[in-house]
């Protein structure tokens, strides 16, 4: 078997334009991976003030998506990292591979692998109407407005009479976690 992070599996999309390649790795994170996500990273334009996450962080995923362009190089990532118990995804798209599907096929890929018996959320802008119709038509629901953000949770046919709950026990225990933290 290959162990190019640019190979996709039997059961990994294609991405419907441009040749592009979508890949799924998880960590310990090869050091192609790192140094081409790394160049990605710092090849982002206003992209990046949306996005709001440290390269670090993006290297504590627990699942990382990768978007591969034509040329080889890293376009897109999209990922899960863990905090205090909740898994959060995150995703953000080079400006020239934007809006051409990558991100709807990252986002399968991505919660394809989560196990069901995990939580996931994920915090955007409430101005970026792009990303949440994404989100919300692949599954997310919108649970929280606070301060201009919106929080979403990917909702995995849990009735609302469940979620509420669920809920307020996560951010309980976020509460906790952090004040423990100091
Ligand atoms: C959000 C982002 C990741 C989406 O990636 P993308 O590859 O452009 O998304 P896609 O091409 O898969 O588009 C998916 C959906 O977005 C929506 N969309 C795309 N372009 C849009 C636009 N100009 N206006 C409104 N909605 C739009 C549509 O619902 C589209 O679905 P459709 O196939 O039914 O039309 C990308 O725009 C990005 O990196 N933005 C900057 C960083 C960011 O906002 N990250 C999210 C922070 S939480």
């Amino acid at each position: 078997m290959s162990e190019d992070p640019r190979e996709t599996g039997d059961d990994e999309p294609e991405a419907a334009n441009s040749g592009a390649r979508v890949s799924v790795v998880r960590p310990p994170y090869a050091a192609e991976v790192f140094e081409e996500v790394k160049r990605f990273y710092y090849s982002l334009g206003p992209e990046f003030d949306i996005f709001h996450l440290a390269l670090d962080q993006i290297f504590e995923s627990k699942i990382l998506g990768l978007l591969w362009s034509r040329d080889g190089r890293v376009a897109g990532v999209a990922g899960v990292r863990a905090r205090y118990g909740v898994w959060m995804f995150f995703m953000v798209m080079r400006a020239d591979h934007q809006g051409q599907g990558h991100g709807r096929n990252l986002t399968r890929t991505v919660m394809g692998g989560v196990p069901p018996t995990r939580l996931v959320l994920l915090t955007v802008q409430r101005s970026n109407m792009k990303a949440r119709k994404l989100y919300k038509s692949s599954g997310f629901v919108t649970i929280n407005r606070h301060k201009g953000q919106v929080t979403m949770l990917y909702n995995r046919g849990i009735g609302p009479w469940l979620r509420l709950p669920l809920i307020v026990a996560v951010f309980a225990r976020n509460l906790f976690v952090s004040h423990l933290a100091g």
